[in-house]
């Protein structure tokens, strides 16, 4: 599989991590010797009666979210990229995220510590994973038109919007060709507004809560654009429901300010 094709979400486990795991039996989360590809982005929904689980932390039925917008809708954005994206990456990290809940509830004392480290290591990147596309996805589907409380804290915090604009165009390029993510958070902590990129699904401010998400990942433009990221952003900005992402800054400020009023 080519490499702007391939679904990053495929790639659960290290050959020796997935080796590891066969010795010790845990022929359900690796059927065969594929490795890399031990469980892939078409794995079934778990079954009905897993929902019966008394975890709730790894109850493995975490579902796929419908698109909030009809997949052929996007200024700019192929129905058959953006479907694809949503079906095969998103919800490819969905599945995957239930198969390795599953295995993280049957871990006891005799599960071997770096089967744990390696379920975990799984665990946060498709739990992320999860998180960050039904952020990106929710935040699509606009008319690209900023306006509203967003428009002055993007001031205040940058001086202009245009120059926060340049930043994260930038701090998205500065992703092309690789993996990760382009997002503007709020720093619950602090009240600020961040801008920052994550280089997998792993790496994100650690006290922020998503306000926009840009998904960098190849698998977001190159369908239509091929390598040239900058006309995928472009195409990005077009499609921006700022109204969600006001939403999410209200929610933000408002769980801030709970949470520092807390502190004092
Ligand atoms: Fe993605």
């Amino acid at each position: 599989m080519s490499r702007s094709t391939r679904n990053p979400f495929d790639s659960l486990l290290t050959r020796r991590e997935a080796l590891a795991i066969l010795t010790v039996g845990s022929a359900a989360l690796v059927a065969g010797s594929a490795g890399l590809d031990a469980i892939d982005s078409n794995a079934a929904e778990p079954s009905a009666d897993h929902d019966t689980s008394p975890s709730t932390a790894l109850g493995g039925n975490n579902a796929v979210i419908p698109l909030p917008f009809a997949a052929g809708s996007l200024n700019g954005l192929s129905e058959r990229m953006i479907t694809s994206h949503h079906d095969n990456n998103y919800g490819g990290a969905v599945r995957n995220l239930n198969r390795i809940e599953q295995e993280l509830s049957r871990i006891n004392a005799d599960t071997p510590p770096p089967i744990v480290a390696a379920l975990r290591d799984r665990e946060l990147t498709f739990r992320n994973s999860k998180t960050l596309h039904e952020a990106y996805f929710a935040n699509l589907g606009g008319n690209g038109r900023r306006s509203g409380a967003i428009e002055s804290a993007i001031a205040a915090a940058y001086g202009t919007t245009a120059r926060w604009e340049e930043q994260i165009r930038l701090t998205a390029m500065g992703l092309a060709g690789g993996s990760g993510w382009a997002i503007l958070g709020f720093e619950l902590d602090t009240g600020v507004l961040r801008t920052f990129a994550g280089g997998n699904h792993t790496q994100v401010l650690a006290t922020s809560v998503p306000l926009l998400v840009m998904d960098m990942y190849e698998h977001s433009y190159q369908m239509d654009f091929g390598a040239a990221a900058a006309k995928y952003i472009d195409a990005f900005f077009a499609n921006v429901n700022w109204d969600e992402v006001n939403r999410r800054l209200e929610r933000a400020r408002r769980a801030s300010d709970a949470l520092r009023g807390a502190k004092a």
